[in-house]
C-alpha cells in the first residue's frame, strides 16, 4: 500500500493565493459584468524591461545555429548572470559575496521552500507572524510542526508583530535553529534598519543558528541607509543565506528567475556538533534535483544588469511605488492606519475588522480583490493587503470605488 506523507493531512487551509484566486473566479462567474480589479497577490503588470528583450531575443537566435546553441548549463547557473548578480546587488554595497556563492534558480518561492531539506526535522523553526505562507507550510509538509490548533501549528516559534514593535520582530529569548526573516517584509511592507539585523545576526551566532533571509522587494528600498542585503552586517556570511529574485524588480513572475546566495562561510552542523558547509550541501542538492534556468532566461536576467536595465528597473519600481503612494493616501483620508507602501508594494491597513469578511465585502461590493491578513497568521487579523501591482489606471479607479463604498457604509 502507499501511503502519503501523513504531514500534508496537518495542513488546515488550501495554499493562500490559490484561495483567493479560487474565490475570484467563482464571484466573477456569478457576475460575468464585474470589472474586478485585482490587488491581492503581488503580480507584476508591466512588460519586461526593453534591455531584457533585446537580450532575450538574441540569446534566442543563439539556440537557432549549431555553433551558437546550449544544452544543459551549469545547475548553479551560468557565470554571466552571477558575476554580475555579486557585481551589482552586493560588492558595490560592500558586502564580500562572489559569483560562486550565488545559485540561479527558478524562483525564491521555491527556493526558500526547498531549501529547508537541508535541515534537520527536528530543528526549532521561527516565523514572524504575519508570514508568508509558504514558509510555514513548506516545514508543516516537511514534518517539522505540530497539528493545526486555534490558528497555530504545535512546535513553530512565532514571532509576534503588530503594531507594538512596528511589525518587526527581534530575537526570541529562547533559542531556535532557523529562522525567517524578510524584509521589505511580505506582507506588512515594513523595513528593518542596520541595528535589528544586527541583533538576528549577533542571535544566530550565539545560538549556532541560522537566517533564512527573503530579500525579494529590495529594490524597493528607497532609503539608502538601510540594508539591501543581510551582508551589509558583518559576521552575516556565516550566519544567513538571502533570497533574491528578478520576479518584483523586472517583472519575472511569468519567466522565471530568481537566485540564493550561500557564502562559503555559512555553516550548520551534524548531530555531534561537527561543522558542515551550508554551500556544499546545497551545491550537492541543486546540481541533483535542478538542471538550471533556460539559457535565454539567464541572458535577460543579466540584462537587467546593464546601464539600460538598471534605469528601467529604477523606473518600473518607482512606478509601483507612486501605485503605493495612492493607496496609502486613499486609505489615510479614510481615517485606516497604515503601514508598508514606502519602501514596498504591498500596503498593510487595519481595518479592525475580519479580514475575511472585509475581503468579501470588497469584492461584492467593490470588485477589489485584496489579500486578508488572516492569511499570514494569527496577527493578520484585522489587517489586509494590498498590491501596488496594477495600472495606475486601475489603483485610481479601485481607490475611488473603496472610498465611495467605506464612506456610503460609514466604515
Ligand atoms: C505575494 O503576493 O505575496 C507574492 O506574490 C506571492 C509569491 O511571490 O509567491
Amino acid at each position: 500500500m502507499i501511503t502519503i506523507n501523513r504531514h500534508y493531512d496537518k495542513l488546515h487551509a488550501n495554499y493562500l493565493f490559490s484561495t483567493i484566486s479560487r474565490r475570484v473566479a467563482e464571484f466573477q462567474k456569478a457576475n460575468p459584468t464585474a470589472n474586478i480589479i485585482k490587488m491581492g497577490i503581488g503580480d507584476f503588470t508591466k512588460a519586461l524591461p526593453a534591455a531584457c528583450i533585446t537580450a532575450f531575443h538574441r540569446s534566442v537566435d543563439e539556440m537557432a545555429s549549431d555553433a551558437t546553441f546550449r544544452g544543459y548549463g551549469p545547475e548553479q547557473g551560468y557565470d554571466f548572470l552571477r558575476e554580475a548578480a555579486a557585481r551589482v546587488e552586493f560588492t558595490s554595497r560592500g558586502a564580500s559575496i562572489s559569483a560562486d556563492e550565488i545559485f540561479i534558480s527558478d524562483g525564491a518561492k521555491c527556493d526558500t521552500g526547498n531549501i529547508q531539506e537541508l535541515f534537520s526535522t527536528d530543528s526549532v523553526v521561527a516565523v514572524q507572524d504575519p508570514v508568508y505562507p509558504v514558509y510555514v507550510d513548506t516545514n508543516v509538509m516537511a514534518g517539522r510542526t505540530g497539528e493545526w490548533s486555534e490558528g497555530r501549528y504545535g512546535g513553530l516559534v512565532y514571532l509576534e508583530s503588530g503594531e507594538e514593535n512596528g511589525f518587526v520582530a527581534e530575537p526570541p529569548e529562547i533559542p531556535v535553529d532557523l529562522v525567517y526573516l524578510c524584509f521589505p517584509n511580505n506582507p506588512t511592507g515594513t523595513v528593518a534598519s542596520s541595528a535589528t539585523l544586527e541583533r538576528w545576526v549577533e542571535y544566530a551566532k550565539h545560538h549556532r543558528a541560522l537566517i533564512l533571509f527573503d530579500a525579494a522587494y529590495a529594490a524597493y528600498i528607497r532609503d539608502d541607509a538601510l540594508p539591501h542585503t543581510i551582508y551589509e552586517i558583518p559576521g552575516a556570511e556565516e550566519v544567513a543565506v538571502e533570497f533574491r529574485s528578478f520576479s518584483k524588480t523586472a517583472g519575472f513572475t511569468g519567466t522565471r528567475c530568481a537566485y540564493t546566495v550561500i557564502p562559503k562561510r555559512c555553516r550548520a552542523f551534524a548531530a555531534d556538533g561537527s561543522e558542515r558547509s551550508l554551500h556544499e550541501l546545497w551545491n550537492r542538492r541543486h546540481t541533483t534535483k535542478f538542471n538550471g534556468v533556460s539559457y535565454p532566461v539567464q541572458r535577460a536576467a543579466e540584462a537587467v544588469y546593464s546601464a539600460e536595465g538598471l534605469k528601467e528597473i529604477r523606473s518600473l519600481a518607482d512606478f509601483f511605488l507612486g501605485n503605493a503612494k495612492i493607496i496609502r493616501e486613499g486609505f489615510e483620508r479614510l481615517g485606516l492606519k497604515v503601514y508598508g507602501g514606502v519602501h514596498s508594494p504591498y500596503i498593510w491597513v487595519r481595518t479592525g475588522s475580519d479580514s475575511w469578511e472585509f475581503f468579501d465585502r470588497l469584492l461584492s461590493d467593490a470588485h477589489v480583490v485584496c489579500t486578508p491578513g488572516a492569511g499570514f497568521g494569527r496577527c493578520g487579523e484585522g489587517y489586509v493587503r494590498f498590491s501596488a501591482f496594477n495600472a495606475r489606471s486601475a489603483i485610481e479607479e479601485a481607490m475611488a470605488r473603496i472610498e465611495r463604498v467605506m464612506t456610503a457604509e460609514g466604515t
